[in-house]
């Protein structure tokens, strides 16, 4: 099954918007499979966005993502990448649909919430740069075949 990784950015955390995010997930019928809370170290913060090294906004995204407590989880489901990616909407909020949480809750770019991988590639990469695999939860949820089942 696929698994996707998901930040709560500092942002999310100081709005209380934690609970909000991850319900939105859960209703859409991703399971959780691992969380942690905490302070990003820079040294992992530029790991991260090693992609947007030498971008005009990355010592910004450093800074912003370094600043305060984010909530890192991993969720799993059919297609889960695609799934979270649209529940949470476009990185930029003003481009997101009405009903995606960045549109939801968000203004700007640079204040966007969240953080979700953009392909299972990376997904997978995300997941081990930021949890152990002892750190992931297998769990069957008692609702799986109703929220997920073929037919
Ligand atoms: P994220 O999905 O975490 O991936 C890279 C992040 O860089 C993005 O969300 C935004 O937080 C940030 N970002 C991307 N483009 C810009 C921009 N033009 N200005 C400021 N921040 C940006």
């Amino acid at each position: 099954m696929e698994k996707t990784f998901v930040l709560v950015k500092p942002d999310g955390v100081q709005r209380g918007l934690i609970g909000e995010i991850l319900a939105r997930l859960e209703k859409r019928g991703l399971k959780l499979v691992a969380a942690k809370f905490l302070q990003v170290p820079v040294s992992l913060a530029e790991k991260h966005y090693t992609v947007h090294q030498g971008k005009p906004f990355y010592d910004g995204l450093i800074k912003y993502i370094t600043a305060a407590p984010v909530m890192a989880m991993v969720f799993e489901g059919p297609f889960a990448v695609q799934a979270v990616r649209q529940t949470m909407g476009l990185t930029d909020p003003l481009k997101a649909e009405p009903g995606t949480i960045r549109h939801d809750f968000a203004s700007r770019i640079s204040r966007n919430l969240t953080h979700a991988s953009d392909s299972p590639e990376n997904a997978e990469s995300e997941i081990s740069l930021w949890f152990d695999g002892s750190e992931i939860v297998n769990w069957i949820k008692a609702d799986e075949d109703w929220v997920i089942g073929d037919n």
